[in-house]
């Protein structure tokens, strides 16, 4: 198993409460700055495929904007309908002020 690392963004890019969308391969992705972590998830939401960015954060959750769906920032799993997929969420680290995403493969 291997570890690729994939510097992203700078901190500043990501004030806490805010979010950026990043686009890293064939994947967009969308960054949230919640309670002092950061963190990766799919930019789409899992019901209508709309932005998840804009949405409000709850209980350590993103709220969709379209028709508030909520899924663990955490675990990308749901937990309010209208959506019933859990959406991919994506190790990150800070390493002096840069985020970066750890992606591992076999
Ligand atoms: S598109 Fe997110 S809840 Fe409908």
């Amino acid at each position: 198993m291997s570890s690729k690392f994939l510097t992203v963004a700078h901190i500043s890019e990501v004030p806490e409460g805010g979010q950026l969308r990043i686009e890293l391969e064939d994947k967009e992705i969308l960054l949230c700055h919640h309670e002092g972590e950061i963190f990766a998830l799919d930019y789409y939401c899992s019901h209508d495929h709309l932005g998840l960015e804009g949405g409000t954060f709850e209980g350590g959750a993103i709220v969709c904007p379209y028709h508030g769906a909520e899924f663990c920032l955490r675990t990308g799993d749901v937990k309010a309908g209208p959506a019933w997929e859990a959406i991919d969420t994506y190790p990150v680290k800070i390493e002096d002020d840069v985020i970066v995403l750890v992606e591992t493969s076999q």
